[in-house]
């Protein structure tokens, strides 16, 4: 990523302060799948909104993502999560066995199958992508099935796909 994308991100999060925490959208009426201990990792976590609500719910909580202004957003809330300023085109800055992990609205295909390797046996994924299913596509969004390719192999609790999104909830 370059460094105005990034610029991009902390003046888009500039002022906007902490935002209301709450599940990723993908488990909405879902949410008990996510346990009340373990691990949790979320990923281009923005402001945090889903980070603090996953430690709020009891898990120790890693959060990354590129925007130190979105971070600091999200620490401000809950300095118990482990906040980490990363560019994830260099890859995954942490380690699982992760027993949640989030990723919502950012796309990295190359990232799909570490995501995998790093949930623990049983491990809820819960992913969506901005999509071309249902709208006129871009340079940004995912051809339509392409978090179904990548993560069918785990068992698949829950997948939707249009209105230029798709999202899956697996275990594995
Ligand atoms: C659409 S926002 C989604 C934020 C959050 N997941 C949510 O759903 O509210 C995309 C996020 O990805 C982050 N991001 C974009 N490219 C990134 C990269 N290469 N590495 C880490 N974070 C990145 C941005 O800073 C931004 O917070």
């Amino acid at each position: 990523m370059s460094a105005s994308d990034r610029e991009r991100w902390d003046a888009r999060f500039t002022g906007l302060g902490a935002g209301e925490p709450g599940p990723p959208a993908a488990l909405a009426g879902r949410e008990d799948l996510v346990p009340t201990a373990g691990r949790a990792l979320d990923l281009a976590c923005g402001r945090g909104t889903v980070a603090v609500w996953l430690a709020r719910r009891g898990l120790v909580v890693d959060a990354v993502d590129v925007s130190p202004v979105g971070l600091a957003a999200g620490r401000a809330q809950a300095p118990e999560v482990r906040w980490i300023e990363a560019d994830l085109d260099d890859g995954l800055p942490v380690t699982g066995p992760y027993d949640v992990i989030v990723c919502q609205r950012f796309r990295e295909p190359a990232l799909y199958p570490v995501l995998v390797d790093a949930l623990a046996p049983g491990g809820l994924l819960v992913v969506s992508v901005l999509s071309g299913a249902g709208d006129t596509g871009g340079p940004f969004r995912a051809p339509p099935g392409e978090l179904l390719a990548a993560f069918g192999a785990l068992d698949v609790l829950h997948h939707a796909q249009g209105q230029g999104e798709e999202s899956v909830v697996a275990r594995r």
